[in-house]
């Protein structure tokens, strides 16, 4: 397992926006919290629609928020749900936080009582399609 350790001002970030999830129908609110290399801090939380399928995980609102200042490289990202289950970033997050993730980039995925697992990009989505694959 990659390493556990999550500084604590960005698990307080993403738990603090996981209180503002915009979600009526499922009740399950996720806060996510982005460190970038530039060492800013940017946050998200997961918005529903009462037409399903336009909500918005809490990943993808804390990378819009990043692209949004300018700023396009992750170094750690952490999630933060409720419940006694893991909850990891979803199949379209994974492939979402990769495009702007490199080799070292940690994913941590945090439940109430704190960081649960930790992974690599490469651990969470494995021999993955990125920008380079479009290179020519
Ligand atoms: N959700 C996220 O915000 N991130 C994930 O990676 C998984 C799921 C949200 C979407 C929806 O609002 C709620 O959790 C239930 O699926």
């Amino acid at each position: 397992m990659a390493d556990p350790t999550v500084e604590p001002e960005l698990l307080a970030a993403a738990r603090a926006v996981q209180a503002n999830a915009h979600v009526p129908y499922s009740e399950f609110h996720v806060g996510a919290a982005i460190r970038t290399r530039s060492g800013a801090v940017f946050s998200g939380c997961n918005v529903e629609n009462a037409a399903y399928p336009q909500g918005t995980c809490a990943e993808a609102g804390a990378i819009a928020a990043m692209c949004a200042a300018g700023e396009y490289d992750i170094d750690v990202l952490v999630t933060v749900c409720d419940g006694d289950l893991l909850s990891t970033p979803c199949g379209g997050c994974r492939q979402k936080i990769r495009e702007f993730a490199h080799p070292g980039t940690m994913i941590h995925a945090a439940g109430p009582d704190g960081v649960r697992t930790s992974y690599t990009m490469d651990e969470l989505l494995p021999d993955s399609f990125g920008p380079e694959n479009l290179a020519r």
